[in-house]
């Protein structure tokens, strides 16, 4: 990263102490289940988010981002604390409060990931800064434990309550598989993904679609997974089966039975996915990413109209198994589809969101790529 090292140079007239990187994600199986202490099956995509990092000796902490023409944001590093000025920057400041940082720092970052797709650019943004703040103090912190600080940091900083997935990912992946990780204990198996070799393509599909409902939805799938354990008496959804569900119907609301459900189901299939995975069953695969989608849809109704209708156009074209990615209500979608169908699917998808009047989607394809590092500049 010579280029962000001299664009540092440029901006804050001396060079970097360290060079870190992090990567968006995608989830290829697992949605909406981190935060019930599910599995979760993402990979990390190959675009990621730079951050070039020196200390200072004044206590000053001066944020800068390549895409927002480096414009200089400037505070004290005592005044870093929730509820503090700062737009996109709180979630560097959000890592600089969750790590404990007492010394000022400049920071310029140069992020990859599309914004607002559903890829994750804030967990890259937040796990880049944190690799390079645990090399530049040496922290000594693990990956758990960097996952733990960079979710406190969008959780109570940015406001945010996102789950672990997608700060595990982005600081834990491997390349060439996706992880597979219990977020009860952040334990992870690394899961060989080559689509290639048999074939396949992995096509993300970017709806464009961003609906303000997001954050008070995801709060709210949250409570009621929440409410159902509280009721249930157990501490979260992986605690709970399909017959113990069926049989405490008349103690939740019809409502919360459904999001239950789909914890459960979901669970499971992030399961019998891995060993779809391990046999190289792509056809399993597939029906397990269509029944994922199903019941997001339906179940936890997370989806929104563009999602569908993206989904149903890949799966007419051809596609093996497809699903909206991530949070929902907009976003992406992936569809795995034969290597030689991807023109085919990427025209359907494109044609039904014009008759729909939706906006035109965007294509990504991605090899699962490996997890944040940092190095001394
Ligand atoms: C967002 C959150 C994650 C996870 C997904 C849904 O990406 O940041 O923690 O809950 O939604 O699976």
């Amino acid at each position: 990263m010579a280029s962000l090292a001299r664009n540092f140079e440029e901006l804050f007239g001396r060079k970097p102490e360290v060079i870190s990187e992090a990567p968006g994600r995608v989830n290829l199986i697992g949605e909406h289940i981190d935060y019930s202490e599910g599995f979760v099956l993402p990979f990390a995509i190959a675009d990621r988010t730079y951050a070039a990092i020196a200390s200072r000796p004044d206590g000053l902490v001066r944020i800068a981002s390549h895409q927002r023409k480096e414009k200089i944001f400037s505070i004290d590093i005592h005044d870093v604390k929730p509820g503090s000025k700062g737009d996109w920057e709180k979630y560097v400041l959000g890592v600089l409060w969750s790590l404990g940082i007492t010394t000022g720092v400049d920071i310029l970052v140069d992020g990859s990931v599309p914004a607002g797709a559903g890829l994750s650019s804030s967990a890259a943004l937040e796990c880049s800064v944190a690799v390079g703040l645990n090399e530049l103090f040496t922290l000594n912190q693990s990956l758990e434990e960097l996952a733990r600080a960079t979710q406190k940091a969008e959780n109570n900083y940015v406001g945010v309550p996102c789950g672990i997935m997608d700060q595990s990912v982005s600081l834990m992946a491997k390349a060439g598989a996706a992880l597979l990780l219990d977020c009860r204990d952040l334990s992870t198996e690394s899961v060989p993904f080559s689509v290639a070799d048999a074939g396949l393509e992995l096509l993300i599909i970017d709806t464009q679609a961003h609906h303000a409902l997001v954050d008070g939805g995801y709060a709210e799938r949250r409570a009621a997974c929440e409410s159902v354990a509280a009721k249930l008496n157990i501490p979260s959804m992986r605690h709970l089966s399909l017959e113990v569900l069926e049989s405490n119907r008349d103690k939740i609301t019809a409502t919360e039975f459904m999001r239950a459900r789909h914890a459960v189901t979901e669970i499971a299939r992030v399961l019998d996915a891995v060993k779809a995975l391990r046999s190289s069953d792509f056809e399993a695969l597939g029906k397990l990413i269509n029944e994922s989608h199903i019941s997001l849809r339906d179940d936890y109704a997370v989806s929104c109209p563009e999602l569908d209708v993206a989904v149903a156009a890949s799966l007419e074209a051809g596609a093996i198994g497809s699903r909206m990615v991530g949070g929902g209500f907009g976003g992406s979608a992936i569809a795995l589809i034969k290597a030689e169908d991807i023109s085919k699917v990427r025209d359907a998808i494109t044609a039904a969101f014009e008759s729909h009047g939706f906006k035109r989607p965007r294509f990504f394809t991605s090899l699962p790529s490996s997890g944040a590092s940092a190095s001394r500049y």
